[in-house]
């Protein structure tokens, strides 16, 4: 059985670490840092033969009231930042700040910052209601106080008429909406949150995404979200950061993340991307022209310089490949080799000579776009301004 709570240890150090924090935080500016960290390096094993590098040189500020989401793949270093924040984790170099305040070597319950982790445990023996107190009580509150707040968690995330329920009487993703009240019912200024929709089914977790980002509005809490998710991760967040092996690639609004990325690393793991290997044929100011084998030349806006000759990746999202089976469109011949229905789309995959691309359109021919059949040939052409040179 999955189970879902606030803390793995039996007095959750985040609970109890509220003491500066609670019922008292003024609503900062939003250009406030919330947490930094500069110059952070983590070696697990140091000086062992067993050393491993897990965050290299990382430099990153949130911002107070943002819902922030460190985003990478397995193994590159999201929960291990995350514990830093935290305090659960000592960090090998460099600095980490909440709220302006060195905190590098401050233990948990020193923080102002509560902790969600994916695997946690409500008490069994406790109805909602008193797991949602617990940490009040731990800090010493007034009865009447606390009454108060718990009564407010319930509400905000709609547990009310479960306030007497035992956790194994309820689903997932109940238990899951209890534990994220008990977390911000001390009202840290930090919230961390590791993965906690990943146990939960598709439906619930799409659910819960829309839930977590209202709580964050509603009580304006610093949200620091962990997901190797990416689609998570656009829907959810203010800004996002991406992160590969230990390295910080790219932080942004989800919209700069997918329509400007600034590696091959990110532009491949957000969403999808066809990534074409070219030339520089002519490079002036702000424009490049580039030579792709087997088309014509295409002509791209770029931000850095660039030398003649030089090779660079372009990458050019699916559904900015236009299809046509007229002469004269194209920039290059390709044949369909597959064919996909994904219910409001088609995505069709393509060879042109060495290049594997992928294209999707709308369904239904909206937009004037024609339906094609594996082994049709057809013409490419790229939309204008979708293409994005990546140094190679
Ligand atoms: N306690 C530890 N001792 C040694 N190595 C560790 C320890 N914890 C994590 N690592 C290593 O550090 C790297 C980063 O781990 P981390 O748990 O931060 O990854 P993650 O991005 O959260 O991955 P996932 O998405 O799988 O949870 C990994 O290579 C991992 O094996
Ligand atoms: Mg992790």
């Amino acid at each position: 059985m999955q189970r879902a709570v606030i803390h793995p240890h039996p007095i959750p150090p985040g609970s109890i670490s509220q003491t500066m924090a609670a019922g008292q935080n003024p609503v900062p500016h939003p250009h406030t840092v919330a947490t930094e960290v500069r110059n952070l390096c983590k070696i697990y094993n140091a000086g062992t033969s067993r050393a491993h590098e897990a965050l290299k040189d990382f430099n990153l500020a949130i911002r107070a009231n943002e819902f922030f989401t460190l985003l990478g793949p397995s193994g590159c270093g999201k929960t291990t930042l995350l514990r830093i924040l935290g305090g659960f984790e000592p960090l090998t170099s460099g600095i980490c700040r909440i709220f302006g305040d060195d905190v590098s070597v401050l233990p948990p319950e020193a923080r102002p910052v509560n902790t969600v982790f994916q695997q946690y445990a409500l008490f069994p023996h406790m109805t909602v209601r008193s797991n949602i107190a617990f940490g009040l009580e731990m800090l010493g509150k007034p009865r009447a106080e606390i009454e108060r707040t718990v009564e407010k968690m319930l509400d905000l995330v709609h547990m009310t008429e479960y306030a007497d329920r035992k956790p194994d009487t309820m689903s997932g993703g109940q238990r899951q909406r209890v534990a994220l009240a008990r977390a911000l019912a001390p009202q840290p200024k930090l919230l961390l949150l590791d993965e906690p929709l990943s146990a939960l089914d598709l439906k619930l977790r799409q659910k819960m995404r829309l839930e977590l980002k209202s709580l964050q509005r509603e009580t304006g809490i610093t949200f620091v979200f962990v997901t190797h998710d990416q689609e998570e991760a656009l829907a959810m967040s203010d800004r996002v950061a991406v992160i590969s092996n230990g390295c910080l690639q790219q932080v942004g609004t989800p919209e700069d993340i997918y329509e400007q990325p600034q590696s091959r690393f990110v532009a491949d793991f957000i969403g999808e991307s066809n990534l074409i290997d070219a030339r520089v044929a002519r490079f002036s100011g702000c424009e490049a022209i580039l030579d792709i084998a087997g088309f014509d030349q295409v002509h791209a806006d770029v931000a850095q310089d660039l030398a003649h000759g030089q090779p660079v990746s372009l990458s050019i999202r699916p559904e900015r490949l236009v299809l046509s089976a007229g002469e004269g469109e194209g920039r290059g011949l390709a044949t369909v080799f597959d064919r996909t229905y994904l219910g409001n789309a088609v995505e069709y995959h393509l060879r042109a000579g060495d290049h594997a691309l992928t294209a999707r359109s709308p369904r239904g021919g909206l937009r004037g776009r024609q339906d094609f059949a594996p082994g049709d040939t057809v013409h490419i052409a790229f939309e204008p301004g979708s293409i994005k040179v990546l140094l190679s």
